[in-house]
C-alpha cells in the first residue's frame, strides 16, 4: 500500500498544525477500559504525530492537552493527566533533544500543580537551544483565558503611561498573546468526531482550515496526519478576496 505522504507536496506545507488531541475518553470506554487508559495511549499518538511533523519538516506544532475547563473534571482523571504528564516529560526530553524539537509551553501555569511546573520549566530550559520543530503544549489554556490576559496586561501599560491607545493595533494585541513568537496555525485538525473549537487559540484560528476526523486520538497516527495535509493542500485560501483574484495574482506577468 503506497502512503499518503507521496500525495502531500513538500513546498507547500503548512507552517503552523494545531490540533484537538479528543476522544481519549471514548476510546477507553469502548474498550471497557477506564478513562485514563485512553490518556495513556495517547501518549503515543503524541510520540508518533511529532516524529511525523518533525520528519516532515513543520516548523510548529500545537498541541491541546488539557483545556481551562478540563479542571472541573473529576479529581481522579486530573490527577492522573498531571502525572501522565510529568512522567511523559520526563522520559521524552532526552529524544525531543536528540531531535532538535524545542518544546513551548502556552496557558495558565499558575493553575499547575509546583512538581508539574517545576518538570516542564526544565525541559523548557534544556530544549531551548534547539532549532528543529517547535513543539507548543497548551496546558491549561484556553482563548477566553489568553484574551482576557492580554487585555489586562495591555491595560497596565497604559495605566502605567507605557502605551497610548491611539497605539493600539492588531500588532499590540499579537504580542501580548501567548502565541507572540509564533505564527498563526494554518490547518487546525480534531480528532473523535466532534464539530467544535472548544476554547482553542480563537484569535489566532481565524483563517486557519479546519479539518475534522472520526479517529479518535489513540488511533490517530502520521497516515491520518498527512491524509489531513493533504486534504489542506486541496483547499483555496482566499483570504476574503475572490478566486479569481487569486488566479490573477498567481499569474506571472
Ligand atoms: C482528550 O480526550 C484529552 C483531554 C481533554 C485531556 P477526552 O478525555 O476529552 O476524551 P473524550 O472526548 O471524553 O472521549
Ligand atoms: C478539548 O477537548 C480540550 C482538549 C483536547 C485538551 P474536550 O473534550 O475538553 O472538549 P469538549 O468538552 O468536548 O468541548
Ligand atoms: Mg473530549
Amino acid at each position: 500500500m503506497s502512503s499518503l505522504l507521496e500525495k502531500i507536496d513538500k513546498n507547500r506545507l503548512p507552517k503552523h498544525i494545531a490540533i484537538i488531541m479528543d476522544g481519549n475518553g471514548r476510546w477507553a470506554k469502548e474498550k471497557g477500559e477506564d478513562r485514563l487508559f485512553g490518556h495513556y495511549h495517547g501518549v503515543e499518538s503524541v510520540r508518533n504525530i511529532v516524529e511525523g511533523c518533525a520528519e516532515l519538516g513543520v516548523g510548529y506544532l500545537t498541541l491541546y492537552a488539557f483545556s481551562t475547563e478540563n479542571w472541573d473534571r473529576p479529581e481522579y482523571e486530573v490527577v492522573g493527566l498531571m502525572e501522565l504528564l510529568v512522567s511523559t516529560i520526563r522520559k521524552e526530553v532526552e529524544s525531543l533533544n536528540k531531535n532538535n524539537i524545542r518544546l513551548h509551553v502556552i496557558g495558565d501555569m499558575s493553575m499547575l500543580p509546583e512538581y508539574a511546573r517545576n518538570e516542564l520549566n526544565e525541559a523548557l530550559d534544556i530544549t531551548r537551544e534547539n532549532t528543529g520543530l517547535n513543539l507548543v503544549m497548551a496546558l491549561s489554556y484556553s482563548g477566553r483565558w489568553e484574551l482576557l490576559n492580554a487585555v489586562k496586561n495591555i491595560a497596565f501599560e497604559v495605566k502605567q503611561g507605557r502605551l497610548q491607545v491611539e497605539q493600539i493595533n492588531q500588532d499590540t494585541l499579537q504580542h501580548f498573546l501567548c502565541t507572540s513568537d509564533f505564527p498563526d496555525p494554518e490547518l487546525m485538525i480534531r480528532t473523535s468526531g466532534e464539530y467544535r473549537i472548544s476554547n482553542f487559540l480563537l484569535y489566532q484560528l481565524a483563517y486557519a482550515e479546519l479539518y475534522f476526523t472520526n479517529v479518535r486520538w489513540p488511533d490517530f497516527r502520521k497516515e491520518n496526519l498527512y491524509e489531513a495535509i493533504a486534504d489542506y493542500q486541496n483547499r483555496e485560501r482566499r483570504f476574503g478576496k475572490t478566486s479569481d483574484q487569486l488566479e490573477e495574482s498567481e499569474t506571472p506577468v
